[in-house]
């Protein structure tokens, strides 16, 4: 039997009229009247009455029939369908902010040096000292006072590494209060140490010296837990944009800009980082002038303002200086000059900051957040050239060379593996753990963890030049790398 459908009072009374049904006007009004607050439940009981076998309708039937819908109505599960809409970057505000340093404003002499390295010594002996294998620990000149052939440890910098005949490697070493030789048979523990690093030693020590049972490196421990923030949003890292070049990828730069600005995927990227060597500079290397598409230093860092303004400003971007840049190439090198670039200065979403920096994401009351440090990369060339192991692997992977300077607790520990400047204190030392640890310099590209920390090599946006030839830098361009930083997931788009 098909059912009569009923939406209406005035259909309601066809029907009962066509069916030959009797009804109290009373009864009738009512379900009118439903209709008109309750026209679900109206069309269900008209529609029953009217397919109902029985001739008769009493109120009482009427009620049955309209309590029993509406009961039925109430068991009905509810389905609420809430419209969300996805957030996006522009949702959410920025977090940003920068380590503060002291000012070097220390007349500049040679006794600097001295107070640099010292504070490189105290620096990295705080995070030394805590070690549990650096029993009996006392200083240099302590060392013959102290109960003879007894086990002892020190801790100091390498002052120079010799190689015996015998394969015994000979450590040169020295604290505030004197020098000492140490002794390692087995080779496999210093392989890796290099000069002006501080080390900690572990030993017997005798008259002539100390023979070495353990060195222990600052290192970076096991995180207890992967540090990530509460906001689903994400950071893009770039480097070496090298604006000016001949060899500069303009369509690595359309493509960058293009995802950007209109992907899906970078729809809730609220930062970005920009490791140095923002142009390719003047003068940088003999011959330059024959590899540059702009020969004017300004233009080029104008040309750069260009590229930055087409990044939308809801992105945060922090930029650092690389050997390229038009800074003084001692480190930590200050941030961009207004000279150079004076719209960036005046962008409030853009962060001119200095290399190494330390950059604090979301820090507040409620979370720590995330620490980036960006360090353009200059000295890991001649880190890599005086550690065979590292010399093994090659400039095409920065991760065993970014590993390597987490374990020695400094972005430059080689004096002149970077220019330094006579400071009173060392700012290269990295006496705080990053959770993203970013440089570029090498151009070529990694995105990796060691031990809770996301290293990332950034790529460039530069061809392989014959300057680079010379140096061996073999280029691996295109790449961008990208971090969730509410999962701490990561990504890599490749625009070549
Ligand atoms: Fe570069």
């Amino acid at each position: 039997m098909t059912r009569d459908k009923i939406s209406n009072a005035k259909e309601f009374l066809s029907a009962l009229i066509s069916k030959g049904l009797l009804i109290e006007p009373a009864t009738f009004e009512s379900i009118k009247e439903m209709f008109q607050n309750k026209a679900n439940i109206a069309c269900l009981v008209a529609e029953s009455i009217c397919n109902d076998s029985s001739d008769e309708i009493n109120s009482n039937t009427i009620k049955e029939k309209i309590k029993f819908f509406e009961d039925q109505e109430k068991t009905k599960q509810k389905v609420t369908i809430k419209k969300t809409i996805k957030k996006t970057r522009k949702d959410y505000d920025a977090q940003v902010k920068i380590r503060k340093i002291k000012e070097n404003t220390a007349k500049k002499n040679t006794t600097l040096f001295c107070d640099y390295f010292l504070s490189r010594y105290e620096k990295i002996k705080k995070i030394l000292v805590r070690h549990l294998d650096l029993t009996n620990l006392v200083s240099i000149n302590n060392l013959n006072s102290s109960k003879r052939n007894g086990d002892i440890s020190i801790i100091a910098i390498v002052k120079d590494k010799i190689e015996a005949k015998t394969g015994t490697i000979l450590l040169d070493v020295e604290d505030k209060t004197g020098a000492v030789r140490v002794f390692v048979k087995e080779a496999d523990l210093c392989q890796n140490i290099i000069n002006d690093e501080v080390i900690g030693i572990q030993g017997n020590h005798f008259s002539g010296g100390i023979i070495a049972k353990k060195i222990i490196f600052p290192e970076i421990p096991f995180p207890q837990e992967v540090n990530k923030i509460e906001e689903p949003l994400k950071a893009v890292f770039i480097s070496d944009v090298h604006l000016g070049s001949k060899e500069y990828l303009k369509l690595v730069e359309e493509k960058f800009l293009k995802w950007i600005n209109k992907d899906s995927q970078t729809q809730d990227v609220k930062y970005l980082f920009i490791s140095g060597d923002n142009v390719d500079g003047v003068g940088i290397y003999p011959s330059q002038k024959e590899d540059l598409e702009i020969n004017d230093i300004y233009e080029q860092y104008a040309e750069f303002e260009r590229f930055i303004e087409k990044i939308p400003e809801e992105i945060e971007i922090m930029i650092c200086p690389g050997n390229h840049d038009a800074v003084m190439q001692f480190e930590p090198q200050f941030a961009l000059d207004k000279v150079y670039v004076p719209n960036l200065v005046n962008r409030s979403n853009v962060h001119l900051v200095k290399n190494p920096e330390y950059i604090y994401l979301h820090n507040n009351d409620d979370s720590n957040g995330l620490k980036v440090l960006m360090y353009h990369g200059y000295s890991f060339t001649s880190i890599i050239d005086v550690i065979p192991e590292l010399r093994k692997h090659g400039l095409s992977h920065p991760e065993y060379v970014m590993t390597e300077v987490l374990r020695k607790r400094h972005v430059a520990p080689l004096y002149g593996a970077s220019i330094v400047a006579p400071a009173t204190e060392d700012y290269l030392v990295m006496d705080e753990i990053p959770d993203i640890f970013q440089t570029g310099d090498l151009h070529s590209h990694c995105l990796k963890n060691y031990k809770g920390t996301t290293l990332i090599s950034s790529s460039t946006f530069q061809g392989q030049t014959s300057f680079m030839d010379r140096v061996g830098h073999i280029a691996n361009p295109g790449k961008v790398s990208m971090v969730d930083l509410h999962t701490r997931e990561c990504f890599i788009k490749n625009f070549m």
